[in-house]
């Protein structure tokens, strides 16, 4: 009885503090041009605006689950990219960041990994079939 209290007050807690750590992402200029923006293990569930001139982009070690469309696509100075570490779900709104990756393979430091649904666990999201895909609408 007590022990189910203890777990209970414990799953309050861990959900209330799940979104954020609160720590805000570290942007350091590089020598002799560039930016990196350091947003690696921050409990990320969403990642946030970037600036246009990012080359550098860690958000490794995350809870991101997917990218929205478009999200990348200002960001015409990437060098390297790592996004690996992050839970995401590979179903049709994983599409976006995919096909960005299969495009942008140079700048990829680590390919990132599905963790759902279960067919799909632990391959790249760059390994996916466009057979994969042909329900998806978009
Ligand atoms: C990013 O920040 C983390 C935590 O402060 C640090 O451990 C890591 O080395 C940094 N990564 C880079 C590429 O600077």
């Amino acid at each position: 009885m007590l022990c189910s209290l203890i777990l209970a007050v414990f799953l309050v807690w861990a959900t209330s503090s799940a979104h954020t750590t609160g720590r805000p992402c570290l942007c350091s200029a590089l020598l002799p041009e560039g930016l990196q923006v350091n947003c690696s293990s921050l409990d990320l569930v969403e990642l946030p605006t970037l600036p246009s001139d990012t080359t550098e982009l860690h958000v490794q070690d995350n809870r991101l689950t997917s990218v929205s469309p478009g999200h990348f696509d200002r960001l015409v100075a990437l060098k390297k990219v790592s996004l690996s570490g992050n839970p995401f779900h590979c179903d049709c709104r994983i599409q976006y960041l995919r096909i960005w990756l299969l495009r942008n393979r140079a700048v990829v430091l680590k390919e990132p990994t599905c963790a759902g649904p279960d067919s799909v666990v632990q391959k790249a999201t760059t390994e996916l079939s466009d057979e994969y895909f042909s329900s998806c609408l978009y």
